[in-house]
């Protein structure tokens, strides 16, 4: 695949939701889709599907990822899955297999949330886990709207919304995604099942404190709501730390934003995961609690709102077990592959259907962990690993 929306400086990809690059990106499903003589679709929330076989028949097996990125992502959270996905049907198609069950592959929109503030767009509509009013009123940081922005990719906003018989209709969803940690580097293995997903959240801090001039205002006369942002930060790290999960904050925007002015506003996204709901409450607790008490001390307000999450995963037991028997050691099979059954910190499409149909998820070795950035990389070996790891699965699954 050509590097779309690769940005030339950082080499990182910036494509981000119904923009210019994912455009692009969607062509080229389309294009991978019709050259392979599967049938092409778009569903109402404006995600794609390439089917082989009656995509009404029911009991369908579905494969697929994402194409968007974070800013400057890397290159493979999202493609990975969705290339390998056409690649495992080049495979069977290869090994003369017949197929019992439609099978599907699909592109999930605006997996990462980069434009819009919240992950998982696609998927969570037509599961139901965003309403139409709330999709409507997501706004870009440039005041579009989701809406607006889908028109103006060409796609039609008023059709949004729960897609129940569609989802009716999948049997399995089977995801492949880029490790986005070391455990298998840790393992030496090539290829993981994923078991669970981290309840996670995003969370919005607004910091407002009062505009002034960074050379006349005496520090006693100042509300300055970086200081109270930055106490923060460390105590996010810190409430983190003692809970044994992960927060962050990542993005920030600062009003009016001139280095010779204190800040009216620091508005801060604080990200927030961990291994069960009860470490999360105590640390996103935690977190606010810090927050207002350093407000308080420097005059400031604060307003805290979730901006979306999503509670713990755990993925179907059967489906789970059924990959580990097609591809473990007793499968039968020549392989010396070894799978491990691994957790993730990282939210996925896989995980919001998991509530809907049995999901599961394969993970192939990121040798540095590494993700969400331009560094992110899977070794070309890794990856054939993991397409023919998938194509064993597809096989048993809509094959037999
Ligand atoms: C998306 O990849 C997320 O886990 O935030
Ligand atoms: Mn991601
Ligand atoms: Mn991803
Ligand atoms: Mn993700």
């Amino acid at each position: 695949m050509r590097p779309i929306g690769r940005h030339p400086d950082s080499g990182g990809y910036r494509r981000f939701a119904w923009t210019g690059a994912d455009v692009e990106c969607r062509a080229w499903f389309k294009a991978q889709a019709e050259a392979r003589g599967l049938a092409y679709e778009v569903d109402r929330n404006g995600n794609q599907w390439a089917w082989l076989g009656d995509p009404g028949a029911g009991d369908a097996v579905v494969t697929g990822s994402h194409l968007d990125s974070v800013p400057d992502g890397g290159a493979f959270d999202g493609p990975l899955g969705v290339v390998s996905s056409f690649a495992a049907l080049d495979e069977l198609r290869a090994r003369q297999v017949t197929f019992t069950k439609p099978l599907a592959i699909v592109n999930f929109g605006d997996e990462e949330g980069a434009r819009f503030g919240l992950a998982c767009v696609g998927s969570r509509l037509a599961a139901g886990q965003l309403t139409v009013e709330q999709a409507h009123r997501l706004t870009d940081g440039d005041g579009v709207t989701l809406p607006r922005a889908m028109e103006a990719a060409g796609y039609d906003p008023e059709t949004v919304g729960p897609d129940p018989e569609r989802l009716g209709r999948i049997g399995a969803f089977v995801e492949l995604h880029v490790e986005q940690g070391r455990a298998l580097d840790l393992s030496g293995d090539r290829v993981g099942i994923a078991s669970a997903i981290w309840p996670h959240g995003r969370w919005r801090f607004d910091f407002r404190g009062e505009a002034n001039h960074a050379g006349t205002t005496r520090l006693v006369d100042r509300r300055d709501p970086m200081l109270s942002y930055a106490e923060t930060v460390l105590a996010a790290r810190r409430e983190a730390q003692l809970a044994g999960a992960v927060a962050t904050f990542g993005k920030i925007v600062v009003e009016p934003n001139g280095v010779n002015a204190i800040p009216s506003l620091v508005r801060g996204w604080l990200d927030s995961r961990a291994a069960d709901q009860e470490s999360l409450d105590t640390v996103v607790g935690g977190v606010e609690r810090a927050a207002r008490e350093y407000a308080a001390a420097h005059g400031v307000d604060l307003d805290v709102v979730r901006e979306s999450f999503t509670p713990v995963v755990e993925f179907d037991h059967a489906l789970r077990d059924e990959l580990a028997r097609i591809l473990g050691r007793d499968s039968g099979k020549d392989t010396d592959l070894k799978v491990p059954v691994l957790g993730t910190g990282a939210g996925h499409d896989a995980g919001i259907l998991s509530g809907s149909i049995p999901t599961a998820m394969l993970f192939v070795r990121n040798p540095t962990g590494v993700s969400h950035s331009p560094a992110e990389y899977a070794a070309e070996d890794d990856c054939v690993a993991g397409v023919t790891a998938l194509a064993d699965v597809l096989e048993g699954l809509a094959c037999t």
